[in-house]
């Protein structure tokens, strides 16, 4: 095996199935970013494909391919350490191969009919044939079957190989986690007329995905990560888990209350919800010392430079776009002005991109790397590495300005629509007609662009890091002690 050359025999049979999974992730992450632009220009030019590709149908195109295309990178990254972790190989890698490509076919076959079909009869065929109707998991009800039967096949391998093999307190954490997670996707499925109802159950999967599940699962990774990327001691990574979460379920599940404020659920909620996710930002603030505290120790000496930079990059990420930015409208009394304004969407892309993008990108690397025969990846990589460097700091300066735009929007939508305008529907024209709102949009736009050179230059620099590379990797502990 030739060092530099991507060759399969360097991974294990479970990493064989998880660059399968980073594949398809990058196409929908590319995915989502072209509709994003689409959308966002639909915002400066109204007409732009009306009758074609409406707003409605790009952006459900956008946020959906978000999800799926974060779920397929945790699947993978699960993969990926599944049977380091246990010490054994992954117990039926012909299910995880079959169950990737009747994902992937499902997937495709949704968005086809999403973009060719896009509307139906306001009937239960509508409903199991073309899409649910619940933001971020509009997949129709076949495919809403077909994703959990697939969740049960790899929560089966997952826990299979751990069973087979050797546990640990990651590994114990991850596995309970999935439970969850994969539990509560049943919650989304739940159909009532009312849409109270119906809003009151689809939150337990939305919110209790990102400010639950989705947390203790990067949470894993993260500690993974941090092993492999700097050699982090085993013992202090699992301890710093137990406390994050703890915190983050002790937090984050009464936390849903921030979401039923105005939806038609008891007043109670106020309370519980405005006490429960103002704490959520603690846990955050946990992991940034952690990942600080660990690397800092290590004197930031890594084998994979990119995957530590974006490891990094997480721990922020996480902590602005989750904690900073949440916890600024989750109170009752703030989130009556801002609730539904560009306010939220600001909050959610920082919070999406630095949560979850992040850690996803970091697996990315690690990945790549021992794909190409575990070659050098730290100081002193050819170019100096300017394609990673690049790509980090374009998607970065990119999310962060889409993120102001909609901040400096939203602010504006609040203060006319709501607070000059009492919340009339006029109101609500008038203050998207400001000029603040206006030029918020427009600049949203601008930076939209150059996250998008970002993502193209991050997809380059995957497909070519590493390239012709001859150095191994050096031993952890030589880079650390040299
Ligand atoms: C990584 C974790 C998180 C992600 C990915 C995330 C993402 C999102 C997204 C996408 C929305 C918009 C939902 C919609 O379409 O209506 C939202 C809403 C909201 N988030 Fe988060 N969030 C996270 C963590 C937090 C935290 C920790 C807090 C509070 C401290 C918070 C507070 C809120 C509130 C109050 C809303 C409702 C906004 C409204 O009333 O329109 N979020 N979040
Ligand atoms: C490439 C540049 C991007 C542009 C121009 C863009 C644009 C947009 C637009 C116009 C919307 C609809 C907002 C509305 O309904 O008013 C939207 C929604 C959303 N986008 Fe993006 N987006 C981009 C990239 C991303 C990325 C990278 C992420 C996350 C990783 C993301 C996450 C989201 C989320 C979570 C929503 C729903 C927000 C909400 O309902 O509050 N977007 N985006
Ligand atoms: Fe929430």
């Amino acid at each position: 095996m030739q060092p530099g050359v991507i060759d399969s025999r360097n991974l294990s049979p479970g990493q064989r199935v998880a660059v399968k999974y980073f594949i398809a992730a990058l196409v929908l992450f590319l995915a989502q970013v072209v509709f994003g632009l689409i959308i966002g220009l639909q915002y400066l030019m109204p007409d732009l494909f009306l009758g074609s590709l409406d707003f409605s149908t790009a952006r459900m195109v956008h946020i959906n391919a978000m999800i799926v295309w974060m779920l397929f990178g945790f699947i993978g990254s699960i993969y990926w350490l599944v049977e380091e972790e246990a010490g054994v190989s992954l117990v039926g890698q012909w299910l995880a191969n079959l169950i990737f490509w009747v994902f992937s076919i499902a997937v495709s076959v949704v968005v086809v009919v999403y973009l060719f079909v896009q509307y139906g009869p306001g009937e239960h065929s509508s409903l199991w044939l073309i899409n649910e109707g619940r933001e971020y998991i509009e997949a129709p009800r076949w495919a809403d079957i077909g994703i959990v039967v697939c969740m049960l096949a790899f929560f089966y391998n997952i826990a299979a190989t751990f069973m087979k093999g050797k546990w640990s307190g990651i590994s114990g954490v991850l596995v309970l986690d999935l439970v969850a997670l994969a539990g509560l996707y049943l919650a989304g499925m739940f159909y009532s007329t009312n849409i109270s109802m119906d809003q009151y159950w689809w939150w337990w999967v939305i919110h209790l995905w990102v400010e639950a599940t989705w947390e203790v699962l990067v949470g894993c990774i993260m500690a993974w990560g941090l092993i492999k990327t700097i050699g982090a001691k085993r013992k202090i990574v699992t301890t710093w888990l137990y406390i994050e979460v703890a915190l983050m379920f002790g937090s984050g599940i009464l936390g849903l209350g921030h979401h039923y404020f105005w939806i038609g659920t008891p007043e109670y909620w106020l309370t519980v919800g405005g006490f429960f996710s103002a704490l959520e930002p603690v846990p955050l603030v946990a992991m940034v010392v952690h990942a600080i505290y660990d690397a800092g120790v290590h004197r930031f000496k890594s084998g994979n430079h990119p995957a530590l930079a974006w490891l990094i990059a997480h721990a922020f990420g996480n902590f602005f776009g989750a904690g900073v930015w949440g916890f600024m409208h989750t109170l009752p009394q703030i989130n009556l002005y801002t609730h539904g304004t560009q306010w939220s969407a600001s909050h959610g892309h920082l919070a999406f991109f630095g949560a979850y993008a992040t850690i996803n990108i970091a697996v990315f690397y690690l990945a790549i790397q021992k794909w190409r025969g575990n070659v050098w990846m730290s100081a002193g990589m050819p170019g100096n590495g300017w394609k990673w460097k690049w790509s980090l700091a374009l998607l970065n300066l990119g999310m962060i300005g889409m993120t102001m735009a909609l901040l400096i929007s939203g602010y504006e939508q609040s203060f006319v629509e709501r607070a000059l305008g009492g919340s009339t529907w006029s109101a609500y024209f008038q203050a998207q007609q400001t000029a603040w709102f206006v030029q918020g949009m427009f600049w949203r736009q601008v930076f939209g662009y150059i996250f998008a050179i970002g993502t193209v230059l991050l997809i380059w620099d995957l497909l070519t890091v590493g390239r012709g590379e001859h150095r191994p990797q050096a031993q952890l502990e030589e880079v650390m002690t040299a």
